[in-house]
């Protein structure tokens, strides 16, 4: 299965902070905004990955990541000129996808949850159509919206309802069959001049062949959109990291412990960070797995 990260966009609603940075690497907390939804392609078991942003802010990510060998990743990028809409990415991403399914996550997504790994994994073996992930929430109006039945089948997807029927938001992680690559090249603009993912979900929802997973109560899913969630999240991660003497999102365990890199490997990765505590964990996580 191959990835993407899509990181582009213009971030208006973090204006004046994204007007010359990338929002998706402004820090939440120690470490850049893309680390959290990069290390859930990882957690995965996704090795190759596009990350697409604007012409601007790509050669950045190009200068944090190179070509990812060093986390045992395979790298590429592609520009997203204009924010034509979030399903433009496998329109953009048809040649990096090829024949393979894809997983997409949106670059300002964040996932956390015991279990988590083995759900994707275990998802990512029996994709028959689109796999979306379902999380509960106070304000679904402001997200895609899925409506399950009875029966725990999905039966309707809106995006940003005024009058949601549930409370499920559908979440910026997304898993599709190869079919999503042609159902996005016929898709039409919606009213604000966008590919929409609510589309091409319901196309597979037309036919029958869109599940939904549900995070349950033991999950936290966060976005970074404007100045309060990005402080939430930060928060988050500050009280869970100093809490449990562990860190969220750090690529070079998550690539140690998915044996994408060695002990040895992992351990220069944390020495070249120097003095900064991530970088200290990094070498510990080495230490303890050498
Ligand atoms: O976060 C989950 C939500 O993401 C879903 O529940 C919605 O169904 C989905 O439409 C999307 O809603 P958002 O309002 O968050 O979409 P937004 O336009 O803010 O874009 C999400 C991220 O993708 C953001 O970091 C910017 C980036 N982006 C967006 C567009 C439209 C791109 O890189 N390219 C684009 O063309």
């Amino acid at each position: 299965m191959k990835g993407i990260v899509l990181a582009g966009g213009s971030g208006t609603r973090l204006y004046p902070t994204s007007l010359a940075v990338s929002k998706q690497l402004i820090p939440v907390y120690d470490k850049p905004t893309i680390y959290y939804p990069l290390s859930t392609l990882m957690l995965a078991g996704i090795r190759d990955i596009l990350i697409i942003s604007t012409p601007a802010d790509l050669p950045q990510f190009k200068r944090l990541f190179g070509d990812g060998s060093a986390l045992g990743l395979t790298l590429d990028y592609a520009e997203q000129p204009e924010p034509n809409g979030l399903a433009e990415a496998f329109i953009i991403g048809a040649d990096h996808i090829g024949d393979d399914q894809v997983a997409l996550v949106l670059g300002d997504n964040i996932f956390h949850g015991q279990g988590f790994s083995g759900l994707l994994q275990e998802t990512a073996r029996s994709i028959d159509g689109c796999v979306l992930f379902g999380y509960p929430v106070h304000d679904p109006e402001r997200y895609g919206v899925g409506e399950v039945g009875a029966d725990g089948r999905l039966i309707s997807i809106e995006e940003k309802p005024a009058r949601p029927r549930s409370d499920r938001a559908i979440t910026g992680l997304y898993f599709y069959d190869n079919d999503v690559i042609d159902i996005a090249k016929n898709l039409r603009p919606s009213a604000r001049g966008e590919l929409e993912i609510t589309d091409v979900n319901l196309r597979y929802l037309a036919e029958g062949r869109a599940r939904l997973v549900e995070l349950g109560r033991g999950f936290t899913w966060l976005d970074t959109g404007t100045p309060e969630s990005l402080l939430t999240a930060s928060q988050f991660v500050h009280v869970m990291e100093s809490r449990q003497q562990v860190r969220i999102a750090c690529l070079e365990e998550v690539a140690l412990r998915m044996g994408f890199i060695d002990a040895q490997a992992c351990r220069r990765l944390g020495e070249r960070l120097g003095k900064s505590g991530y970088g200290r964990y990094v070498v510990e996580v080495a230490e303890a797995a050498s």
